[in-house]
């Protein structure tokens, strides 16, 4: 069965273009992105390296590391390597996982019959601390991915992980947010006494809390 939010996201060791990596001792205490290509050498992968390259600052400022994974060789993996910073001004600085046997693909179900037999799609896991799968995307291989999105939607779970909130439509960090419906008018009473705007009583809208 597919790997659902909330499974444990499955340990694994690989060769990558950094070495070795134990992916959950790669992770740490922090967050986790595991993000698979269809292949190397290709159009649409090349300019996705390079912008996950270019944000990996992003990444950093949000205790998250990224993992990328290819179904092809390191010697593969070194030269495109070259043409990934090449042709985007950016030279990877995070591992690329080298999976030609699909050992990783299969754990992570990346590879989807019916689109393909031999390549990746497009798939995004974030994991959390706990190594939890929190979130899964899974794109075609014609479409690329926004990684900018991807900084949005880990800044939502990781105020959503602290605070008792949820990140309304297109939320981006320091908006407003909605109070969990989990939480009764009393209780929210005593964390937000300045109230909430509620355009409908299911829905109360309050200040983003402090980190
Ligand atoms: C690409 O990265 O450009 C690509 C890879 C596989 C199929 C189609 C496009």
């Amino acid at each position: 069965m597919a790997l659902q939010l909330g499974d444990e996201a499955p340990d694994f060791t690989a060769d990558s273009t950094e070495g070795e990596i134990h992916f959950h001792e790669y992770i740490g205490d922090g967050w986790g992105v595991l993000f698979s290509h269809p292949a190397a050498f290709t159009p649409v992968c090349t300019t996705e390296l390079g912008r996950v390259a270019a944000l990996t600052p992003e990444f950093d400022q949000r205790n998250t590391r990224v993992v990328g994974l290819s179904v092809d060789g390191l010697t593969d993996h070194a030269t495109w390597s070259d043409d990934i910073e090449e042709v985007t001004g950016h030279r990877l600085n995070f591992p690329l996982v080298a999976d030609p046997d699909h050992q990783v693909a299969d754990l992570y179900g990346m590879i989807h019959p019916n689109a393909s037999d031999t390549m990746t799609v497009r798939s995004v896991f974030v994991v959390g601390p706990d190594k939890k799968v929190k979130l899964t995307l899974t794109y075609p291989a014609a479409t690329g991915r926004d990684f900018s999105e991807i900084l949005r939607v880990i800044d939502s779970l990781q105020l959503t992980a602290k605070h008792k909130v949820a990140t309304p439509v297109n939320w981006k960090n320091g908006e407003d947010v909605i109070i969990a419906g989990s939480v009764s008018d009393d209780d929210a009473k005593k964390q937000y006494p300045q109230g909430w705007k509620s355009p409908k009583p299911y829905i109360r809208i309050v200040p983003q809390p402090k980190a």
